[in-house]
């Protein structure tokens, strides 16, 4: 999606027990996790997002119910559907992002390559645009 890796998460399933997903910094994913963090008690039909990031990288997944991912980097715009938690899309460039709730109650979690540094973030889209020209 947009240059972004989907992933697929270590699952192992049990019989009649549901099933169990993980992964480990450096060995699954390509970098150090310095900071987990996730986002509930969404009400169906919101967005959140609307911001990029220079630096950061970010594993994102939905360990539970259903979201639309819209990415957007210099290689265009497309969308992913996260509802299998076995399912994770990296983030590794500057992108712009949105996510939209199909389901009341979902779940996204994201482990991050760094700690919250507000100078990292780009928050409005024509600034991301013109970020997106002077890297290239
Ligand atoms: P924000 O990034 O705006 O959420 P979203 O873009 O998904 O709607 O974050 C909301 C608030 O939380 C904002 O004031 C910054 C703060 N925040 C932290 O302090 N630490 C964090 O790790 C994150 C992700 C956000």
């Amino acid at each position: 999606v947009a240059g972004c890796k989907v992933a697929h998460i270590k699952t192992i399933p049990t019989v009649d027990a549901g099933e169990l997903s993980f992964f480990e910094a450096n060995n699954d994913i390509p970098f150090d996790i310095k900071r987990i963090y996730y986002i509930s008690k969404v009400p169906e039909g919101v967005r959140r997002g609307f911001h990029a990031h220079k630096e950061l990288k970010q594993l994102l997944f939905c360990p539970y119910g259903r979201i639309q991912l819209i990415l957007e980097n210099e290689l265009g715009r497309e969308e992913i559907e996260l509802s299998d938690p076995s399912i994770a899309v990296m983030i590794d460039r500057p992108t712009w992002r949105e996510m939209l709730w199909l389901q009341k109650d979902s779940v996204l979690c994201v482990a991050a390559s760094d700690y919250y540094k507000v100078e990292d973030y780009i928050r409005n889209y024509d600034d991301f645009k013109k970020y997106l020209e002077e890297i290239r």
